[in-house]
Parts: structure tokens; sequence; C-alpha cells
């Protein structure tokens, strides 16, 4: 079934949904009436007909029992990150349809790991990848491909090929990094049906346009909610993709913290709510960083010592 065999739903519409990145039912379905209004222009009520039609043609929702639950948590996949520690601290790597975030402060290997993962996303299934390809949401400028053929090297793959498989886009603003999102989107139905679809999202940093573009106590809540939409975004690509999402997300020091750690994640409890798995990550000696499992639904919290070598994340 096509986008033009909803109901309401002609030539026209069906151009300005797919330019607005709702580009499949699945995604139309999940989608709410004011989302269509805007990318659409239609009415409010058009705009609930189709989604409710879109709903019963994709047949998402409703209620499930938990043994159905349990037997498609059976299908969420994990994605290695190339030390064991880090992995076991995950319960094995990061998850499928899910969004992990990493957040520490400057050197202490966030883009390093999203490196890594580019890497690792491409190797097959019996070596701890899922034999897909990997977007990557670059705000900082930071993405190496010197970087990835190192990384490559050092699982014997060969980069040449494994740049071929990483698609990157710079985010210049918080806009244009929630447009990216919808592109991804696309870019990813376009690649469904080749020998790499598309297994992973990264966006490095997710918060750093946010912080910079919204100053002051007045717009924090307008932030926030910006930040709520675009990971939500990020998640339902992972949902529909079955794909990881990673994030990075830099530290902010508290001032008003008396006693502990005087640091936090930016955008607080708004990334962490949409976040399944979060780690904290910090410097230690030379190479070696310590992770910190911080939240997860069903995994302890616990440390892991890993290091940054030149071959990648490492023991
Ligand atoms: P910000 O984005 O600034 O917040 O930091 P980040 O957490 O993303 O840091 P990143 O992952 O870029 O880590 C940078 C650190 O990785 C450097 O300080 C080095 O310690 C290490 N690193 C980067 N490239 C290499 C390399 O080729 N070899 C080795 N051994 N280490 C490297
Ligand atoms: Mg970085």
């Amino acid at each position: 079934m096509d986008l033009e065999d909803l109901p309401g739903v002609g030539p026209a519409i069906a151009e300005k949904l797919r330019e607005g990145g709702f580009n499949s039912l699945e995604v139309i379905a999940v989608a709410s009436p004011a989302e269509l209004v805007a990318a659409a222009e239609i009415g409010e009520a058009t705009a609930a007909k189709i989604i409710n039609s879109a709903r019963a043609a994709a047949d998402i929702g409703g209620f499930e029992t938990g043994d159905k639950i349990l037997e498609r948590r059976q299908s969420v996949s994990k994605l290695t990150i190339g030390s064991q520690a880090l992995d076991s601290l995950l319960g094995g790597g990061l998850e499928t349809q899910a969004i992990t975030e990493f957040y520490g402060e400057f050197g202490s290997g966030k883009t390093q790991i999203a490196h890594q993962l580019a890497v690792n996303v491409q190797l097959p299934v019996e070596k701890g990848g899922l034999n897909g390809s990997v977007i990557i949401i670059d705000t900082e400028n930071t993405f190496r491909p010197e970087r990835i053929k190192n990384m490559a090297e050092g699982v014997a793959l060969d980069s040449a090929d494994v740049l071929k498989n990483i698609h990157v886009a710079r985010a210049y603003n918080s806009n244009h990094q929630i447009l990216l999102v919808d592109r991804a989107g696309k870019l990813a139905e376009e690649l469904k049906e080749t020998e790499k679809p598309v297994r992973l999202l990264v966006i490095d940093s997710a918060t750093a346009h946010f912080r910079s573009e919204y100053i002051g106590r007045g717009t924090l809540a307008d932030r926030q909610q910006k930040i709520n939409k675009h990971l939500h975004d990020a998640l339902r690509f992972g949902d529909l993709n079955k794909a990881v999402v990673m994030i990075t997300n830099q530290v902010q020091v508290r001032p008003d913290a008396f006693f502990g750690d005087p640091t936090r994640p930016i955008g607080g409890h708004i990334v962490g709510h949409t976040a399944t798995f979060r780690l904290y990550l910090r410097k230690s000696k030379g190479e070696k960083r310590i992770a910190r499992l911080v939240d997860s639904p069903n995994l302890p919290e616990a440390e892991a010592v890993f290091s940054v070598s030149l071959v990648g994340i490492r023991d």
C-alpha cells in the first residue's frame, strides 16, 4: 500500500508528506495530527483521518501480552563496542530499537566510540555487528575518515568499503539537526532493500547546538521541548529500522553541588527519559577511560574500564 492509497491523500499531498519525512505508512501511523498539518498544509480533521487509516493499514499499536513482548525482545539485536568490559556493562552491546546516550567531558571518548560503532555495525552478526550501514549526524565537525581507516583495519575490514557505508551529514544548527533525522528516515527507506540497510544512527553531539542557541532561563522550556521532540524522532527511527541509536552529550558543571560529582549531562531529565541507556564516561590514566552505566530498565548500575587506542576502542 502507498501513501496515495490513504483516503484524502492525492499526489500533491503525498509529495508534501514525503518531503516532510512522512514517507511510509508506519511513520504516518505514529505521527501526531499537528505534525501532518504542518508538513502537508492540510486541515486537522483530514490529518486525523489519514493517521487513522495509516494505523489500520500499518498494524501499529494496541495491547500486547507479555509473552509476545518477550518474543519481540528476543528479536532485539546487539552491537559490539569493541571492548568486552563495555559490552558486558550493557548486557552484550548497544541494543537496537533504543537510544543509548554517552555523556562526559571533552576527550572522554564519546566521538571515538561513535566512530568505532560506525565501523562495527558493518561487521557480520557472528562478529558482533549488524551487517548494516550507518548515518551520522555530525554537529561539531569531528567526523574523521582517518580514524575510521585505523579502526576498520583494527577489525580486518577494508577501509574503502567501510567508508562507503558511512553516511555523514553536518548539522549547522538545531533546526537543521532536527531536519536531518527526517532525511535520515528517507535515506534508510532507500537503503532498506540493499545489502547494507541502515542499522545505526549516530547524533554527535545531540545537545550542543541546543545548548548554544537557547541561552538564558526564559528559553529553557522551549529548548527542552525541542530536544524532547528531536530525541523521540530519533527513537522512532530506531524502531522503524530496527537500528541502534547512539547519541552523545556533554556535561555542565553544577555550581550548586556541595557534594558528589558536580557535573551533569545537558538536557537533564528530558534526555534521561528518552535515552534507554545512559553511560557516563570519565578520563583515567593515559588511554584508559571509565564508563558508568547510570540508567537502564533492566541492568544494574556498574562501571567498566576501557581504552581508546590507535586501532579503536578496546579493553
Ligand atoms: P568532546 O566532543 O570534545 O566533548 O569529547 P569526546 O568525548 O567526543 O572526545 P573524543 O572521543 O574525541 O576523544 C578524544 C580523545 O581520544 C583524545 O584526547 C585521545 O585521547 C583519543 N584519541 C583520538 N584519536 C586517537 C588515536 O588516533 N589514537 C589514540 N591512541 N587515541 C586517540
Ligand atoms: Mg566529541
